[in-house]
């Protein structure tokens, strides 16, 4: 059993376990509404996620097919990832559920820019690379505008998502915000998007013998990006993560499974 195998058994998370919903609401993590019965969830952003996904999957088809970083499936993928975290730090099935919602459109802004952005060969330059980031503020936009005339939670909580997950602790992120500037979903939302950038091999990673299993990313995480991720977060998606590994748990296979379903209609 390698280092990191080994480690994640001691990591088992429960930090929010014992807080009330007061607390939790206080330290940024959304309770404060229940996505699953809220009308305005139900009746006006739960059409326009599966709005937004429908676009992603349309998206996808216009891309390299070689490219198996499918924007549609990542947006699946990271929900669950952030969901399934959620409730490893003990935050409960409304926090978990509300934070699946938000992820499932944290980049809607990607079809706003040419496709051929996301399979470019090789190394991006520095052009590409900031064209590639606008995605982030393209989608805030694409979501305030839509919802400007409305005043909830959820549409907070997206927005936090949306325009920060891809920032890192350390400052390193797109923003350069640091530690308690950016918010703890943020920071869980962060996390479950690094990692699974890093599940999608390029190819000359493939060339190179990279593994891509899960302790093979947990290394590279340690190894490269130290500093980048909140440690409490982090080891809690980490022992979410391994347990799956070591439980072999099947990955669902999207074409099998539609987009209703998945989203618990
Ligand atoms: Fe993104
Ligand atoms: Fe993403």
């Amino acid at each position: 059993m390698n280092q990191v195998f080994s480690n994640s058994a001691k990591n088992q998370q429960s930090t929010f376990n014992n807080c009330s919903h007061e607390q939790l609401i206080q330290l940024g993590w959304p309770d404060d509404f229940d996505f699953e019965i809220d009308e305005l969830c139900q009746t006006l952003f739960l059409p326009f996620i599966e709005e937004q996904l429908d676009i992603l999957r349309e998206y996808d088809k216009k891309r390299n097919p070689l490219s198996d970083y499918m924007f549609y499936q990542h947006a699946y993928d990271a929900a669950k990832a952030v969901r399934d975290t959620a409730l490893e730090l003990g935050l409960g099935q409304r926090v978990a559920n509300n934070m699946y919602y938000a992820t499932l459109i944290h980049d809607l802004g990607k079809p706003e820019l040419p496709p051929e952005i996301w399979d470019i060969d090789g190394t991006p330059n520095a052009e590409q690379k900031a064209l590639k980031r606008k995605h982030v503020d393209l989608g805030v936009k694409k979501f305030e505008n839509t919802f400007n005339y409305i005043n909830h939670p959820f549409k907070d909580l997206a927005i936090d998502i949306i325009k920060h997950h891809h920032e890192a602790v350390n400052g390193q992120g797109h923003y350069g915000l640091t530690g308690d500037e950016i918010s703890r979903p943020a920071k869980l939302a962060a996390i479950v998007e690094h990692y699974d950038g890093l599940t999608h091999p390029r190819p000359h990673q493939i060339k190179r013998g990279d593994k891509f299993d899960a302790p093979s990313i947990f290394e590279k995480i340690e190894t490269r990006y130290k500093g980048h991720f909140d440690q409490d977060i982090y080891a809690a998606f980490k022992a979410m993560k391994l347990n799956e590994f070591n439980n072999n748990t099947p990955v669902l296979d999207i074409e099998e499974e539609t987009p209703s379903e998945e989203l618990g209609l």
